[in-house]
């Protein structure tokens, strides 16, 4: 069996907020950023970036997060203590505070709504909030940062390194060591060493074998395919990121020689490139159960697809295609069957050989 569960794959989000951050003089060149070749997550495959943290660098594997404002690291937890689980846990890494003389905690904190939208559960988990070094790579010679803001997290929510892209500030309780929490990208850029608050990101795709791109202070114009169909969205506020994109309508294309069904019920739907589950009302649900056999699993709480209605949406050439914006601005993503095709891993399903 597979598993239903996609993300705005080829989605470039590409945003400015340059105003309000003048006057740093300088020949900064965008950082570009190179993807770890790898692909990992529970919920993946997905293309992944190297991370390293702390004064002998511990290696970590993570995905950008772009509501998120620091660096967030799987701390060493239950979920990793199995013996046939450490070789996962390895891959993806588990911050040990302890090994490293360069980590300075700041305390223990809720960081509350900010990491709802990760947690199946609705329960914020509690983070070990304090600086370390951050390595964007895994040797000496990458790009190296100190005194970096760094939540350790300890649950099976988080189980690869995230870093924020966000703006955003967290204000620490008076008298916490470090003030106020600077956001990575906002950092980089007052002190000089990006041109400016702006990212590129490209989730890449494991279908089409494309891995992720991810540019600070700039973007990659050659994976924007047409400027002109690209779609603009407000966000709230310079210290929330959150990206809210209107969806006017869903097509579900399952038959080569019919029309797609138009769901016309347009909703808001919040993108965070690190939570790549739909979450869809439920009349829209019912429909992709409907058009692609899907089976709803209430233990895992996903859709699963069988082996023979995987059969059938390849031979149809299925796909789903979003119509995003509003009014005169609408721009259509489709996305094939095979971007949904995907697989859970552990911690997500326990059993570490089992695929379904
Ligand atoms: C910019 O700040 C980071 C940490 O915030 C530091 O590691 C880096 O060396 C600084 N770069 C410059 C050019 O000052
Ligand atoms: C924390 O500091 C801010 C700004 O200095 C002040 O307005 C606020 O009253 C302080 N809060 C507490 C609980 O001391
Ligand atoms: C995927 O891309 C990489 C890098 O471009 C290449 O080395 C590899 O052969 C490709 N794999 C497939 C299955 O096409
Ligand atoms: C680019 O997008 C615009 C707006 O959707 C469309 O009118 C135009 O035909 C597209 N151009 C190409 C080359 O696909
Ligand atoms: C950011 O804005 C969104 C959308 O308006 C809102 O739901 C969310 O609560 C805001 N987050 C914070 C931390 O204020
Ligand atoms: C596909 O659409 C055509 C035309 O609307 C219809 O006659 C046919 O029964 C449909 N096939 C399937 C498998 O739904
Ligand atoms: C596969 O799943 C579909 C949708 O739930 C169901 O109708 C079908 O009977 C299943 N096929 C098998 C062989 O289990
Ligand atoms: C499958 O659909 C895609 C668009 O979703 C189209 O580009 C492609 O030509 C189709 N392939 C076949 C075999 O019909």
């Amino acid at each position: 069996m597979h598993v239903l569960q996609p993300i705005f794959i080829t989605l470039v989000l590409a945003y400015s907020q340059i105003k309000g951050v003048l006057g740093i003089p300088g020949s900064a060149a965008p950082l570009v950023i190179s993807s770890s070749g790898g692909w990992d997550g529970p919920d993946g495959p997905w293309s992944s970036f190297d991370l390293g943290a702390g004064s002998n660098i511990q290696a970590f594997r993570g995905f950008p997060a772009l509501s998120q404002s620091l660096y967030i690291l799987p701390h060493q937890t239950s979920w990793c203590g199995g013996t046939d689980q450490i070789e996962i846990c390895e891959r993806r890494g588990s911050y040990q505070a302890g090994d490293s003389t360069s980590w300075k905690e700041a305390g223990v904190y809720d960081l509350g709504d900010d990491l709802s939208p990760f947690t199946l559960s609705g329960y914020p988990p509690i983070a070990y909030l304090g600086l370390d070094t951050i390595i964007w790579g895994k040797t000496s010679i990458d790009p190296q940062f100190e005194r970096q803001w760094i939540a350790q997290i300890v649950s099976e929510d988080f189980p690869m390194a995230l870093i924020g892209l966000g703006t955003g500030v967290y204000h620490l309780p008076n008298g916490t060591d470090g003030g106020d929490v600077t956001s990575p990208i906002v950092g980089l850029r007052e002190n000089g060493t990006i041109p400016s608050i702006t990212y590129g990101y490209n989730a890449g795709s494991f279908y089409r074998n494309q891995t992720a791109s991810l540019i600070l202070g700039g973007y990659d114009s050659a994976r924007i395919k047409n400027l002109s169909a690209s779609a603009s969205f407000s966000m709230p506020s310079n210290q929330n990121t959150t990206l809210i994109a209107k969806i006017s309508s869903v097509g579900l294309n399952t038959n080569l020689s019919g029309n797609p069904t138009e769901l016309d019920t347009p909703f808001l739907a919040r993108i965070e490139s690190a939570v790549p589950q739909f979450y869809l009302p439920l009349n829209i649900c019912h429909a992709f159960e409907e058009a692609f056999g899907l089976t709803w699993d209430s233990t895992l709480l996903y859709y699963t697809v069988n082996e023979s209605s995987h059969k059938i949406n390849i031979q149809r050439n299925s796909s789903v295609t979003f119509s995003i914006g509003e009014n005169d601005q609408v721009t259509k993503l489709t996305f094939p069957y095979q971007a949904f095709d995907l697989q859970l891993s552990y911690p997500l399903i326990k059993e570490v050989n089992t695929s379904i």
